[in-house]
């Protein structure tokens, strides 16, 4: 067997390149590539490391994006992050915008002096609360998360305030307490809503996790109150973590049909993202949120998830109510994604999983004989 070999630094350099596209949507992907690579080269110069002489046959590929972005964060410390400096170009600073690895075997010794922000009882009990459905604390241990909370302090916010700036330096992660606000996204001049919290999840975990600006600004529309994760911490915690969730989920998420048209680079986001349900044979797992036309109250097996497929897309794909129950049939692990990162993550999918809609649709006029609607909404 012939064995193509792939130069070091080549995935990461595509990987980088990819999810900037994919974040920025650029009208032409040449020119965007002619800036991309220009800057990471200027980024690499920058920071003044003489590039690892590359071993023979990379041809000059080393160091790879991952490792230029390193040597530019290598180069500030965490120290001078933190200063309150005026920064003349923001984007200059962080130029290489790639997904940063973080490689769990090369740990560092974790010297940092914890962050501890003192709490009530009472406000410990409504921090608890509000992280409870957090999927990025799902993975965590015990002492992890206690460190975690011990580290979260509280943020009230008013009508119209700006949580979150696009385009910023990532300081904190948040989780909601209580309160709406407007995701807002700016591209080409021109700013639109990308949806909305209502009370409940958590947002700005993007630039922390991928050393990138703020993706999207997020204005509060109502009273609100937060509880931020400082930037060190959220990093030595809940990023080293989700290293190691990464290992261990990356060969199921090959493996799942519909991911293979994503990039590695979005694969790996969503491991980033997803967290681990158990389900008791019998057990619900979604409710049909109206009764089904024809079914009557009865409700119809009509079809049956094995290892490596999904469930629970459609209605997020058509914004209509849930269109099924689903249960477990003996014991069942479930990999959980919310909907914001489903939308966020799994936005180039749409198409197979609408292509899907019909076969949903084929099975029920099996069933019942004739073409109907999934839901009647009048029901
Ligand atoms: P971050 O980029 O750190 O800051 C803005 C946050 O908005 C981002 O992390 C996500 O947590 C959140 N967000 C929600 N929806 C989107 C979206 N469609 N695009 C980018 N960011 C989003």
């Amino acid at each position: 067997m012939s064995h193509i070999q792939i130069p070091p630094g080549l995935t990461e350099l595509l990987q980088g390149y990819t999810v900037e596209v994919l974040r920025q949507q650029p009208p032409d992907l040449v020119d965007f590539a002619v800036d991309y690579f220009t800057r990471l080269r200027e980024a690499r110069s920058r920071a003044s490391t003489p590039p690892a002489a590359p071993p023979s046959g990379s041809q000059g590929l080393e160091p790879g994006p991952g490792l230029v972005a390193d040597a530019i964060a290598d180069s500030e410390s965490e120290d001078e992050e933190d200063l309150d400096v005026p920064v003349p170009n923001r984007f200059d600073r962080r130029v290489s915008v790639c997904a940063e690895t973080y490689n769990p075997d090369e740990e560092e010794e974790d010297t940092d002096p914890r962050v501890i922000h003192p709490k009530t009882d009472q406000q410990r009990c409504r921090l608890q609360e509000a992280c409870k459905d957090i999927l990025l604390f799902k993975n965590l241990d015990q002492e992890q998360l206690s460190q975690v909370l011990d580290a979260m302090f509280e943020r009230t916010v008013k009508v119209d305030e700006h949580v979150i700036d696009q385009g910023d330096d990532g300081d904190n992660f948040y989780v909601i307490e209580r309160g709406t606000y407007d995701i807002l996204v700016t591209k080409d001049n021109h700013t639109r809503s990308v949806g909305q919290y209502d009370n409940h999840g958590s947002f700005g975990e993007l630039a922390l996790m991928y050393n990138t600006p703020r993706a999207a600004t997020i204005v509060a529309t109502s009273e609100g109150s937060l509880w931020g994760l400082d930037r060190v911490t959220f990093r030595r915690i809940i990023v080293k973590n989700n290293a190691k969730k990464r290992k261990m989920f990356e060969s199921f998420i090959e493996s799942v049909l519909l991911l293979k048209s994503l990039e590695v680079s979005e694969r790996m986001k969503i491991v980033d993202v997803i967290g681990e349900k158990v389900y008791k044979d019998g057990e619900r797992i979604i409710t049909q949120t109206k009764a089904n036309k024809d079914g009557g109250n009865q409700e119809v097996e009509i079809a049956r998830c094995h290892e490596g497929q999904y469930f629970g897309e459609l209605a997020l794909v058509t914004n209509k109510p849930r269109a099924a129950s689903a249960y477990a049939v003996g014991d069942v692990k479930c990999l959980v994604m919310d909907v914001q990162a489903f939308e966020r993550l799994l936005g180039p999918c749409m198409d197979i999983m609408k292509r899907n809609i019909s076969h949903y649709e084929e099975q029920l006029v099996k069933m019942f004989g004739s073409s109907m609607d999934l839901i009647d909404p009048g029901q």
